[in-house]
């Protein structure tokens, strides 16, 4: 299909709901004539209508001038049927989600618009190519996947079917950029990009809840001190428990129930209580009117204490910290860079860095008095970070191990002894999907990358964490996950064991530069 850039061109958006209506505003912002059709009588105008208050509300806080509002209203122009909208250059669907309706409204605009039309599908779970199943030209409908609220949310995913024309891909994704957003191509595959490698996020949480390791609000503080906005709690409770079932359940079907994309007991649990989150008053949390967030203790910094002899274990960024922590204070400690494990040696006693072993299993085997942490992401003081001790380690121990870790820098949260404890398990996760979804030409690594930033607002894309920590260390942290639970779950990508393979790439034993 040869194409003329989409840039300016009349386009049709289809659907004035809440992704209709913010994909009309952007377009007709960025300059577009935008038509907008809703099957509902009367939806479109009423968008645009809501969207006028919007608008004069950012005008009256200086953010818009008051000519761009009016230039950006006027280019909207509700109507009433499809007909009027043969002259569009580009259709962007934004209808309910659901196969039947999308095929067959994409078939009717086949008879009404040009043959160098391109048709876009805002769909998030269905596959493109199923939607193109039947069209005339398949070759020219194309995901365009945007993220709510549209206006606010950079990521468009640029979804390719089986049959998607590369050029249309290509200027939809040029297109896109064109409005400010910046685009990321993916193959149409289960969850595309985003809500695929999403997935480990709330699973490894559910999975510990489910095991009863910590509660919500130590899982949360944990990974909001890994750099993540909101923890997985507080998200799925703001997102709404059903509808993040509901995609967990999409993925987990849509890959022939794979078990690694299982959905969770607990919060099917909470689906069928109505325990929704924000939206009926209780999820996690409890959200009514007044009721007080639990959270954990703050932090309380302190001496280092007392010990005779101090070694620090292996290379890395965390062996460095801790080497720079105990060199600031004035204490002398004896290096072992060539050890098997990372962290501190006091007095024969261990404080791990956890490397997917349960503290039991290494207490079983290596040493009872050992106590494992979790992977720090965060150079911040005080920054919340789990650990759990081995069965065998003794109560005098036990009862210093997280005075220690205070003194180290960080809030010490004790959890049960949950191998993997719950940064270091739900990071190399999402690595783990990124992998895979690379390994599988869903999208290269940069695409996962931006994707995950912007999409979900992660601190740092799955390939920056693993380059920064290394695909040996992933794996096997991985497989030690799979060892201890025997199931589909944490099994390693082909596309991340073929990094841990290839030697000289980005691998060290532990972790190194961003990851501290
Ligand atoms: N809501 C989100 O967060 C989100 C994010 C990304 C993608 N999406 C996808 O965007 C699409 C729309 O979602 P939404 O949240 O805006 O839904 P919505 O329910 O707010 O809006 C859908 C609109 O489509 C209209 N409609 C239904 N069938 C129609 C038809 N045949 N012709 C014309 N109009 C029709 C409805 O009247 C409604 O106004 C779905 O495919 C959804 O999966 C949603």
């Amino acid at each position: 299909m040869t194409l003329k850039p989409l840039q300016g061109a009349p386009l049709l958006v289809v659907g004035a709901g809440i992704m209709g209506a913010g994909i009309a505003q952007v377009a007709a912002q960025a300059g577009h004539a935008v038509m907008l059709f809703d099957l509902r009588e009367g939806a479109a105008a009423q968008a645009k209508a809501q969207l006028a208050g919007s608008l004069d509300a950012l005008a009256a806080k200086g953010k818009l001038s008051a000519q761009d509002v009016a230039g950006t209203l006027e280019r909207i122009e509700p109507i009433p049927s499809l007909d009027a909208a043969a002259s569009v250059r580009l259709v962007v669907e934004a209808v309910v989600e659901k196969l039947d309706v999308k095929r067959s409204l994409l078939r009717q605009l086949e008879g009404i618009v040009g043959g160098d039309c391109v048709l876009a599908t805002n769909t998030s779970s269905i596959s493109v190519t199923a939607i193109a199943n039947g069209l005339r030209q398949p070759g020219r409908l194309v995901g365009m996947h945007f993220f709510n609220p549209v206006p606010l949310m950079r990521l468009v995913e640029v979804v390719s079917g089986l049959r998607t024309d590369a050029a249309v891909a290509q200027a939809v994704h040029s297109l896109a950029g064109s409005w400010g957003k910046v685009a990321v191509h993916a193959r149409s595959t289960p969850g595309f990009i985003v809500n695929r490698i999403a997935r480990p996020y709330y699973a490894e949480t559910l999975a510990l809840l489910q095991e009863r390791s910590a509660e919500p609000a130590l899982l949360d503080a944990c990974l909001r001190a890994a750099g993540f906005r909101m923890g997985p709690c507080e998200l799925m409770d703001l997102i709404g428990h059903d509808t993040n079932f509901a995609v967990t359940q999409s993925v987990f079907e849509a890959n022939f129930f794979d078990k690694r994309f299982a959905p969770s007991l607990v919060q099917r649990e909470l689906v069928d209580g109505g325990l929704l989150g924000r939206k009926s008053g209780r999820g996690f949390y409890d959200h009514a009117p007044g009721a007080v967030k639990p959270s954990v203790p703050a932090f309380e910094p302190m001496e280092l204490p007392a010990a005779t002899l101090l070694s620090v274990h292996g290379q890395g960024a965390v062996a460095r910290r801790l080497s720079d922590t105990l060199a600031a204070a004035g204490r002398g400690f004896e290096p072992v860079p060539d050890s098997d494990w990372v962290g501190l040696e006091i007095d024969g006693a261990q404080l791990r860095l956890t490397d997917g072993r349960a503290a039991s299993q290494v207490g079983a085997g290596e040493v009872a008095e050992v106590v494992v942490f979790d992977l720090p992401l965060s150079r911040d003081g005080g920054a919340a970070l789990s650990w759990a001790p081995a069965v065998q380690a003794g109560a005098a121990w036990v009862e210093a191990a997280p005075r220690w870790l205070r003194a180290l820098g960080f809030n010490a949260q004790r959890m049960a002894d949950a191998p993997g404890l719950v940064v270091a398990r739900t990071v190399a996760m999402l690595i783990n999907e990124a992998a895979d979804a690379v390994h599988q030409g869903v999208c290269d690594e940069a695409g996962a990358d931006a994707a995950m930033k912007l999409g979900v607002n992660y601190p740092q894309g799955p390939f920056e964490w693993l380059h920064g920590w290394g695909a040996a260390p992933v794996a096997a942290l991985l497989d030690a996950l799979d060892a201890h639970y025997r199931g589909e779950r944490y099994r390693v990508s082909p596309g991340l064991r073929m990094r841990a393979w290839q030697r000289g790439m980005v691998e060290s034993q532990d972790c190194k530069g961003d990851v501290v």
